[in-house]
């Protein structure tokens, strides 16, 4: 039989990932590996919703790419790319623009978020019609599961929706797809501030672990962490979200249960636990940063590992466009 297809995008922001992004996403890309048969893009359209610097956009963009790998995305296993590489996804998304309807789109969380921070006339349009690109980026390789965090479960649910609509409206072409929301245990906090997402956007980069800064850089950052008040390393997410973010990132690296680490480190003290903390997770990621650092040195390899994926993935998203196009009544070209 052959196996279930899984799809994701992640979007190239900024030069490295963080530890966010690798354990609540993409360490779970790499085990999904072995069991589906995966594509995974880097959304570099998506990106420019977010304002456009073109030299940043390269660099992010080939070091997104870098870094999957790295971390373990095996360009054998998966089908590798950047999503501008295949034109059919502004083709089929143009499509889902059609059939969405505005008040749908305008119900968006993420939209409303982004467009009332920054005000209507400083949102592009771009970033309106962000989830219908999303979800021609996911149908035009009728995958089966869409492995993403909680904050896309909206984004997937409308990808659901228009594929619906499509398939009764026109003709059944479009798997429905099941958002593969990835374990809360993964979720991995600001080390600054512990309650809130370690996330690109947060306001310093203080409480973020970088997968490619120094290992100094990111003992500092870990040793520096908030903690809590009291003296016990012990797992506590309401009272004791400082240590217990610890908790996570540590048991994630080193493959421990929580209760275990407790039991070692009782009555040691927070010093020596973020010690360890910064040890188990600067051990992990040093090759992790080396690895990168070659493929970035050797971008014809690197090129032409995600040509190789770009002409995979071509040949089964046009075959989707066609066939969407035909049953839209858009007639082939001769
Ligand atoms: N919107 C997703 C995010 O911010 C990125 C994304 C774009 C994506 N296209 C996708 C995720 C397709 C899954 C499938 O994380």
């Amino acid at each position: 039989m052959s196996k279930a297809r899984a799809l994701s995008g992640i979007q190239p922001t900024s030069g490295s990932f963080h530890l966010g992004n690798y354990l609540g996403a993409v360490r779970q890309w790499v085990e999904l590996q072995s069991t589906h048969d995966t594509y995974y893009c880097v959304v570099d359209l998506h990106a420019l919703t977010g304002g456009v610097e073109p030299a940043k956009l390269r660099e992010a963009t080939l070091a997104s790419a870098a870094q999957l790998i790295a971390l373990g995305i095996d360009p054998d296993k998966s089908t590798l790319f950047i999503q501008s590489h295949v034109p059919a996804h502004n083709q089929l998304g143009w499509i889902m623009e059609c059939i969405t309807g505005f008040g749908e789109a305008g119900r968006m969380t993420q939209f409303k978020d982004k467009s009332s921070k920054n005000g209507s006339d400083r949102t592009v349009v771009g970033l309106f019609t962000y989830p219908m690109l999303q979800a021609a980026d996911i149908l035009l390789y009728q995958p089966q599961y869409v492995p993403v965090g909680e904050d896309q479960r909206q984004h997937i649910e409308l990808t659901r929706d228009l594929a619906q609509r499509f398939n009764t409206t026109y003709k059944e072409i479009f798997t429905i797809p099941e958002g593969y929301i990835l374990k809360a245990g993964a979720k991995i906090y600001d080390l600054q501030d512990p309650t809130a997402k370690m996330s690109k956007s947060s306001s310093s980069t203080s409480g973020i672990i970088e997968l490619l800064d120094t290992s100094e850089a990111n003992t500092k950052k870990i040793k520096s962490a908030t903690t809590d008040a009291g003296r016990e390393v012990t797992y506590d997410e309401v009272k004791k979200p400082g240590i217990s973010n610890l908790l996570t990132i540590h048991s994630a690296f080193s493959g421990r249960t929580i209760a275990e680490l407790e039991a070692e480190y009782e009555g040691k003290g927070y010093g020596d636990f973020k010690g360890a903390v910064a040890e188990v997770v600067t051990s992990h990621l040093d090759p992790i940063r080396k690895r990168t650092q070659e493929l970035l040195q050797d971008k014809g390899e690197l090129t032409r590992l995600l040509k190789v994926g770009a002409e995979k993935a071509t040949i089964a998203a046009d075959a989707t466009v066609r066939r969407a196009y035909d049953a839209m009544g858009l007639i082939p070209r001769g």
